[in-house]
């Protein structure tokens, strides 16, 4: 048996308030616990989104009676809110910015609202954003001239990869975040996933943007699974939304990935618990561990997950290693495929007075 640390999602999307039927706090959570993860960090691209002390209250309501697991909420920025952002700082997880199109409604196109949620935001608080190629360039930039913190989410290009490695070893304040997926998947899965499936962003890459992530592995802070729910039949309707369920295959992929010698489990431990805690300044869970029978060799089936989402797109890969029970603050809270705990045993950390 292996025991982890409480391992820390700090990308998920638990789609409550609005779309209960894709996932709700209750689901979402379960889902958290059952693939290792004590701690999560939601998305505000929520129905409404997360843009101001009203919709924060209501997430986090729902979320303190249905959350099986400990969380925080993120806020979204949108084209009029920079400057009533910051008296919420002290309950929201951080602040999303949406530089792309993605799904939900809240991109930022005008770079000038970019520059005043830089100005806005505490600096001393995490500023997460959503950008890819160019989009993600002229961000970074920005952020270094005006020496803004920013930790940019599920990058999965090859030239994105570099650039941030660059910045970093110019000595610039910038974190970085990869999926699961752009680490097991590319375009080349894409037949075998079917089209509407594997629609996500970022899309699944190639081969070799997916070897450079592996190659740049130093420079990538987290793992987050950007788990984003999202119905079978939606997938394969005319319109599929993106995003991939993630929160319960993330865990054995890297244990299997381990298993293969790609990864390590101080390294693992660093990009799942020890630098997301640090870096979204988390605190501790006390008397928190998963537990983990590393020889369990198995199959990922979208019918077993917690998740309401039922489907993965890691559809029968045969992974080793399984999470077989998890403590969370002194108590059981998963064995055995159950989840022990009662909706609502989760807390808000950013709640909890130190
Ligand atoms: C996410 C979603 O469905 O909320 N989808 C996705 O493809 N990643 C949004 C996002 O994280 O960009
Ligand atoms: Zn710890
Ligand atoms: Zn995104
Ligand atoms: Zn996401």
């Amino acid at each position: 048996m292996l025991r982890l640390p409480g391992l820390i999602d700090p990308h998920v999307h638990m789609r409550e308030p609005g779309a209960t039927h894709k996932e709700d706090w209750m689901s979402g959570t379960a889902a958290a616990l059952a693939g290792g993860f004590t701690m999560v960090l939601a998305m505000p691209n929520t129905m409404p989104p997360v843009c101001d002390a009203e919709t924060l209250s209501l997430a986090l309501n729902l979320a303190g009676q249905k959350a099986h697991c400990d969380y925080a909420q993120f806020v979204g920025a949108g084209e009029e809110n920079a400057a009533l952002l910051p008296a919420l700082v002290s309950r929201a997880a951080g602040l999303k910015l949406y530089l792309d199109q993605t799904y939900g409604p809240l991109r930022l196109t005008d770079q000038t609202v970019w520059r005043r949620h830089f100005e806005c935001w505490p600096n001393d608080k995490l500023l997460c954003i959503h950008a890819e190629g160019e989009t993600l360039a002229a961000a970074l930039k920005l952020a270094e001239e005006m020496k803004r913190p920013i930790h940019f989410c599920h990058v999965s290009q090859k030239d994105e990869i570099l650039l941030i490695r660059a910045a970093k070893e110019r000595g610039a304040a910038v974190t970085v975040e990869v999926t699961p997926h752009h680490l097991f998947l590319t375009e080349t899965d894409i037949p075998a996933i079917g089209s509407g499936r594997s629609e996500v962003r970022p899309r699944l890459a190639s081969l070799a943007d997916q070897q450079a992530l592996w190659d740049n592995l130093e420079a990538i802070d987290c793992f987050a699974s950007d788990h984003a729910p999202h119905t079978l039949a939606e997938k394969d309707g005319l319109t599929p939304p993106p995003g991939f369920p993630g929160l319960e295959t993330a865990l054995p992929l890297y244990l299997s990935a381990i298993e293969s010698g790609y990864l390590t489990l101080d390294q693992l431990i660093a990009r799942c618990h020890t630098n997301p805690k640090l870096i979204f300044n988390l605190p501790d869970q006390p008397e928190t561990w998963v537990e983990v029978d590393e020889n369990a060799v198995w199959r990922i089936r979208g019918a077993d997950l917690h998740s309401r989402a039922g489907w993965t797109p890691f559809e029968g890969r045969q992974v080793q290693g399984r999470v077989t029970r998890v403590v969370l603050r002194g108590r059981e809270v998963f064995n055995d495929d159950q989840i022990m705990c009662a909706p609502g045993s989760g807390r808000d950390v950013r709640a909890i007075i130190h």
